[in-house]
């Protein structure tokens, strides 16, 4: 069997989509992906969030071959290697605060996974406080954690000692007070804690700007309060920045944004620019409560994807990346508002950076629009850019393109999605009408703009 689509319908489990994408990558550079017929598309999904120095970052590259010559594997908690030691110290450098000390992991979820572990053992406490909306990963320990009963669908049962704490999503559920709704989101995990746990709480897990959830943007003060309640109760505070960490939403870390110094921050994806790494960095206090025995990954830490990590976070620094993606973030948050003002089927625009979701409704009210997301996705695609799709109801288009993006690439991607919306509209109506996802239970806020203090 020669045809590559043929023989993934044969040969692949992929489950996550009703289809793969109906096109074959060979090979792609910078922002661009090249197809196997050598049609070229804008990529403003990353491979979901992940090359954020571009893809085949010529310094990331040459960095990991460098490393295949010399030594690929040797396991990195039984014997020294440099690439470990090097990548460990720059997370020191670039983490906030006290963070010093990381253990490295093959994926995010492996990642939540220890994090999840230390935590427990470091507080000798047990339960996990998470938010509704959010996502974690796909392992047992790290679904039981994710607030999405979409994506935990016939896996049950889950790990017990979780409780889920309302999402500071603002759509549909604030008056446009963002400070009010900050305020109130966090009293809610007061209430949780209070009246859905045994005070047994381990840690509270979050990600400062939910990804899979449909690109939440939690109000300014949110965190800020979040935590002054959480050391109260002795809890930990891990944040999950698998999506959102190295530059994505315009500074190194989401949390920056919040002036809140997490106790455990967990890290994959743009880490290493398409090479699998996942980590987990916390204080030299916290990562002591590991005794001999408690943690190790046969290939964490492997020395290939830690060279490559490091090329790729000096990169990131040198060409400061964050700062371009959020300035290229303001422009296409700027461009998507005034495309709001043609378009009633954009619902609510929000992001931080180049972390930016599109929620679509139906034109004649505010109800979740999924069909139409999906459909907007295959005339991009079509019409040569990438873009993906997510949020609790499938109804948010998310740009989360390379941070080395070009603004030309950025305007002709911007000027295709535009475009589908006009030639996504009226025939799909009908479909929406009889196959509504989800209805608004609260009035819409006006979509207010997030603004997250810098
Ligand atoms: C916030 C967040 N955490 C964890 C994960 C899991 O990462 P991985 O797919 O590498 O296991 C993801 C993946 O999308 C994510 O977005």
């Amino acid at each position: 069997m020669n045809n590559t689509i043929e023989k993934y319908k044969e040969y692949v489990i992929t489950s996550f989509v009703k289809n793969v994408q109906p096109i074959v990558i060979e090979r792609a550079e910078g922002a661009i992906v090249t197809d196997d017929a050598g049609k070229e598309y804008i990529d403003c999904f990353a491979g979901i969030s992940v090359v954020n120095a571009g893809h085949c970052n010529p310094e990331v590259t040459r960095a990991a071959k460098e490393q295949i010559d010399k030594l690929v594997h040797c396991c990195s908690y039984i014997y020294h290697n440099q690439p470990v030691a090097d990548l460990a110290e720059k997370m020191a450098n670039i983490s906030p605060g006290k963070l010093k000390k990381t253990f490295f992991a093959n994926s995010g979820a492996e990642a939540i996974e220890g994090a999840l572990k230390l935590a427990k053992l470091y507080t000798g406490k047990h339960e996990i406080i998470a938010l509704e909306t959010s996502f974690h990963g796909r392992t047992l320990g790290a679904l039981s954690v994710t607030g999405n009963a979409g994506r935990k669908k016939r896996g049950g049962p889950y790990a017990p000692g979780v409780v889920f704490a309302p999402a500071p999503h603002a759509f549909r559920q604030s008056d446009g007070d963002a400070e009010k709704f900050g305020e109130q989101c966090a009293e809610a995990l007061r209430d949780r804690l209070r009246f859905h746990t045994s005070g047994d709480v381990a840690a509270f897990l979050a990600e400062p700007v939910l990804g899979e959830g449909g690109i939440v943007v939690p109000p300014a003060n949110y965190f800020r309060y979040v935590k002054e309640i959480l050391d109260e109760h002795d809890i930990l505070f891990i944040a999950d920045e698998v999506q959102s960490g190295f530059g994505r939403t315009g500074a190194m870390f989401a949390i920056e944004h919040y002036g809140v110094e997490p106790d455990i921050l967990v890290t994959a994806k743009g880490i290493a620019d398409g090479f699998p790494l996942g980590a987990f960095t916390t204080t030299d206090e916290i990562a002591a409560a590991f005794r001999p025995g408690d943690h190790l990954s046969t290939f964490g830490g492997n020395p290939v994807s830690c060279a490559a990590a490091l090329a790729n976070i000096e990169f990131l620094e040198r060409e400061r990346v964050p700062q371009k993606a959020r300035e290229d973030g303001e422009y296409i948050l700027e461009n998507l508002r005034q495309m709001q003002r043609r378009t009633p089927a954009i619902g609510d625009i929000r992001g931080l950076g180049l972390m930016i979701g599109v929620e679509l409704v139906a034109e004649t009210n505010l109800k979740s629009d999924a069909a139409r997301a999906e459909a907007v996705r295959d005339f991009c695609l079509k019409n040569g850019v990438l873009v993906g799709v997510g949020g609790v109801d499938g109804n948010v288009v998310r740009l989360q393109p390379p941070l080395v993006i070009t603004r030309e690439q950025i305007d002709r991607a911007l000027d295709v999605f535009e475009r589908s919306l006009a030639e996504t509209g009226a025939e799909n109506q009908a479909a929406v009408e009889n196959h509504l996802p989800s209805s608004p239970t609260h009035s819409q806020s006006s979509s207010p703009a997030i603004a997250v203090e810098r």
